[in-house]
């Protein structure tokens, strides 16, 4: 099928469009309930999606073949699984079904977070399957689990891919992918010179953050021959005592507590100045007291060598082969070496984006439209093997 009609469901900033209209598709209906994807969408591909889906008639949706959507992800209760299609509770993925079932295009591509896949025991996905052939679809006995990364591109973005196919064109290819011959990835390809960055200001570390980077390097040239691989408290590098009844936190939090106050006690005067400099900044609390290292046994380790991001669980430092998903919500990652976090474009990159795509021009907005996009690598994969092989 070299030339097809799509629809693409839930939309967001349009992936599945990017992904199907290069393999020849051309889009006939979109949808997305918030305004910004809307104008960014009709700004980029000049075709305005319609907004709430559940209010959307299926018979005024044009025929299509192939269907594609990155549905929000959704609970699904057991009581779901015994009522089957005709389970009235609205939630977004049965739009997908009421649409499928009357206009039954050929192909589906649906998308959503890796945990769908063992959601509720695994039942999430028995519900899904369930409603799917119910309708009319093969699918996989098992979802896809993929991510960019294996494509040699620098994210880590697992995510369960759901193919079908009508079931009288037969059955759905086969999709074999080794995952261990996955192609080496350079985080470094994605950025922009940063002369070609306008409001680079915007994007560079502020100095606080920068101090709590430097006193978190310092701690790792104190222990860099055993650098750990658990979470470092600072409020716990210290001995224990009575008082502190740690046995009052759960088993996992006690063995943490145990392993810094260990790493403390082989350690303990270059610690202690240590922390008289980290606890005289004000802004060493909470979250940013807190540190992992996640970068494995390096020669020389070294933060600004790293990839981090400062997560509520603390100062989160990678090797810089690939970037953690992107996500809606802040925690953008920063690039030791250029002291700045992605742009947007970068993040756009990331999701396989092309450079003449117009973002939001708001960076926030920007930020959590990419972090909820798809991959448009990868859905031209799966696109191509599902729709282009009859
Ligand atoms: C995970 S995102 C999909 C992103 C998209 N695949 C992309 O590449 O950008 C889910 C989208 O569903 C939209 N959405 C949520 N409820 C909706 C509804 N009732 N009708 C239409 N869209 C909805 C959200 O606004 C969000 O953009």
């Amino acid at each position: 099928m070299r030339k097809f009609r799509f629809i693409d469901l839930f939309c967001g900033v349009g992936g599945f469009h990017i992904a199907l209209e290069s393999l020849g598709g051309s889009c006939v209906f979109a949808s997305d309930i918030d305004l910004e994807c809307q104008k960014v969408y009709q700004d980029n591909f000049n075709l305005e999606p319609v907004g709430d889906i559940t209010k959307v008639d299926e018979k005024e949706i044009p025929n299509h073949d192939v269907l594609c959507a990155g549905f929000p992800c959704q609970a699904f209760s057991k009581a779901g699984y015994r009522k089957g299609v005709n389970d009235p509770r609205g939630t977004l993925f049965y739009e997908i079904i009421r649409i499928a079932k009357h206009h039954q295009p050929k192909y589906m591509i649906l998308e959503n977070v890796r945990n769908l896949a063992g959601h509720d025991g695994g039942n999430t996905w028995k519900v899904i399957r369930y409603n799917l052939r119910e309708i009319g679809y093969n699918v996989s006995d098992e979802p896809i689990i993929f991510s960019p990364h294996y494509l040699g591109i620098p994210q880590h973005r697992e995510r369960v891919f759901i193919l079908c196919k009508r079931r009288d064109l037969g059955e759905l290819p086969t999709f074999t992918f080794n995952k261990k011959t996955k192609l080496e990835s350079d985080a470094f390809s994605i950025l922009q010179p940063d002369n070609e960055i306008d409001n680079i200001s915007d994007y560079k570390l502020k100095k606080r953050d920068k101090s709590i980077i430097d006193l978190w390097n310092e701690f790792t040239l104190i222990v860099k021959d055993e650098l750990p691989g658990f979470p470092i408290w600072s409020e716990w590098l210290k001995e224990l005592n009575g008082a502190d009844n740690i046995q009052q936190y759960p088993k996992w939090k006690q063995d943490f507590i145990y392993k810094n106050s260990n790493l403390y006690g082989t350690h303990k005067k270059k610690i202690d100045c240590w922390l008289a400099k980290a606890l005289s900044n004000p802004d060493f609390k909470g979250a940013k007291a807190k540190f992992e290292w996640q970068a494995g046994k390096t020669a020389e380790p070294n933060l600004w060598n790293t990839i981090m991001q400062f997560r509520p669980s603390g100062l989160r430092a990678k090797k810089p082969t690939y970037y953690p998903a992107l996500v809606a919500i802040t925690q953008t990652s920063i690039i030791g070496l250029r002291k700045r976090k992605l742009t947007p474009r970068e993040c756009a990159r990331l999701q396989r984006i092309p450079d003449n795509y117009k973002l939001h021009s708001t960076d926030r907005i920007a930020y959590k439209q990419l972090g909820n996009s798809v991959n448009v690598e990868v859905v031209k994969l799966f696109a191509k093997l599902l729709i282009h092989q009859d």
